[in-house]
């Protein structure tokens, strides 16, 4: 059994600054170096996978094992996948610039849990300016409400609360549910808008989900239908959400139309812009989102396309009330009354109670490279994405599903004899990500299986684009032949 002193030296030693300074400096070190190397070196591998069983058996191993912390960190790095590396064009993360990493460290240190004021002055201050800053760039002239959240699927959930609260007949948060309700969305939306309504209780019929036309955007000239027979199976519609933009293809739905329609026939309208409604920030393909600033709510990721650390959602809401009715609720040990509305307690407005210091780590990125690093990383992301679907379209062993509008792009491998077309595509990815060499992910649209990519590395070049396709076309040539 330990001694009491050895106890207090376990502790203390868990919170020596010296200690602490040079661990923190050799990390530091660590990092750099695989960023230099991830920059520079084609050969550094962008993920070395192995088997969820090997991988588990080699963490197992580890557990048990003598290694010191950082030979802890060494490993944990060469076991994960490298979003900096200029190969990595999987799924849609962002590649975080290197100042908000050091805010995470400061949030992590620090740990000031910014639902209450006192617990977070600085980071409840800087989300409301964060906030504004993105509720000036929708274009909203109302007084707003913002606070940042845990992930787009959080802040899709808290948008939805809103909107029940705001548009169903009875006081659900009071009574429970009275009625069938429902929200209208497209097809494509991404699973978790699916999931909030299936949470708030909506059910399967609750969610109605709109065929796409063949830009992969919500057909509008089918809602009116949507909407009447809804009513006819005794259903109230309360929301209709807008997609900017679908997960799997990238397609944007025309929030203008979306919003007459919703105007007409007094519904919430909620835009889903997490992976891209980031291009409010750019005034080349801001055209994309028009009619952004007529939606009742906006989630925005900073951790998709604006170079933030996962997670990191900003939820903004047209109108400030909105985002105080949410939750109704009383906490008297955290604030004195839920009826004031004080922007400096975000836990009033937020699903969380503790939660990160966001909005330093956004706020890290302006102070530091200012208010255009947002828009150069849109225009470059959504640029390199026009100049790759123009290599996809030359050559002829390859196919793109459709024209991409952001920087997701899907496209196939097509010079295969017979039915194999599927087979072959996933045998590429496979290969291509246990090779190290790129990766990249897959979708499914209809029946066909489609490479995907994302563009979401600033530092990708052009050449790592056609090396790309010139490994896949290595690659099918050993499959096919
Ligand atoms: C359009 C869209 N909405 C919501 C989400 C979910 O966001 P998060 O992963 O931040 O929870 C995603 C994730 O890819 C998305 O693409």
């Amino acid at each position: 059994m330990q001694s009491t002193t050895s106890k207090f030296d376990i502790l203390e030693k868990a919170y020596d600054a010296s200690h602490f300074r040079e661990l923190g400096h050799q990390v530091i070190d660590l990092l750099a170096d695989h960023l230099e190397k991830a920059h520079s070196n084609s050969d550094y591998p962008v993920l070395s996978y192995q088997n969820p069983k090997d991988e588990l058996a080699y963490w197992e191993q580890d557990f048990s094992s003598e290694s010191g912390i950082l030979d802890v960190f060494k490993n944990i790095l060469e076991h994960s996948i490298h979003v900096h590396h200029p190969r990595y064009i999987g799924h849609q993360v962002a590649v975080p610039a290197l100042v908000s990493t050091l805010a995470g460290l400061m949030s992590d240190m620090l740990s000031n849990g910014t639902g209450v004021y006192e617990m977070g002055m600085a980071a409840n201050a800087i989300e409301k300016i964060v906030t504004d800053f993105v509720a000036k760039k929708i274009g909203y002239k109302t007084k707003t409400s913002g606070f940042l959240t845990s992930g787009g699927t959080l802040a899709n959930l808290t948008a939805l609360l809103a909107a029940r609260k705001a548009k169903a007949p009875s006081a659900i948060w009071e009574n429970g549910h009275q009625e069938k309700l429902a929200v209208i969305v497209s097809e494509e939306a991404h699973y978790c808008i699916d999931r909030a309504a299936r949470i708030l209780g909506f059910g399967s019929e609750g969610i109605i989900k709109v065929p796409v036309d063949k830009e992969f955007k919500i057909n509008i000239d089918l809602l009116e239908e949507a909407l009447d027979n809804a009513k006819s199976n005794g259903l109230h519609v309360i929301a209709v959400i807008g997609c900017a933009c679908s997960t799997a293809t990238g397609s944007y739905d025309d929030l203008d139309r979306l919003a007459n329609f919703a105007e007409q026939h007094n519904l919430w309208f909620h835009v889903d812009g997490a992976h891209g409604g980031a291009v409010v920030f750019s005034e080349r393909y801001k055209h994309l989102t028009k009619g952004i600033d007529r939606a009742d709510s906006v989630v925005i990721d900073f951790h998709k396309m604006l170079m933030t650390p996962a997670l990191n959602t900003g939820l903004i809401f047209k109108k400030e009330e909105d985002a105080y009715q949410t939750f109704a609720q009383k906490a008297q040990y955290l604030w004195d009354s839920q009826h004031t509305k004080e922007w400096y307690n975000s836990g009033k407005r937020t699903f969380e109670c503790t939660k990160l210091m966001m909005s330093i780590k956004v706020y890290a990125i302006l102070k530091t490279h200012g208010e255009k690093i947002f828009e150069r990383n849109v225009d470059r992301l959504y640029g390199l994405t026009e100049v790759f679907s123009k290599m996809i379209r030359k050559r002829p062993n390859f196919k793109l599903a459709l024209e991409p509008e952001s920087n997701i792009v899907n496209f196939r491998y097509i010079n295969v004899r017979g039915n194999n077309l599927n087979k072959v595509n996933n045998e590429i990815r496979q290969s291509l990500v246990a090779s190290g060499k790129f990766y990249i992910v897959q979708t499914t649209i209809g029946e066909d299986k489609y490479l995907r990519t994302t563009i979401m590395n600033p530092l990708t070049k052009e050449e790592d684009l056609m090396a790309l396709l010139d490994e896949i076309e290595c690659i099918a040539e050993t499959i096919v032949r």
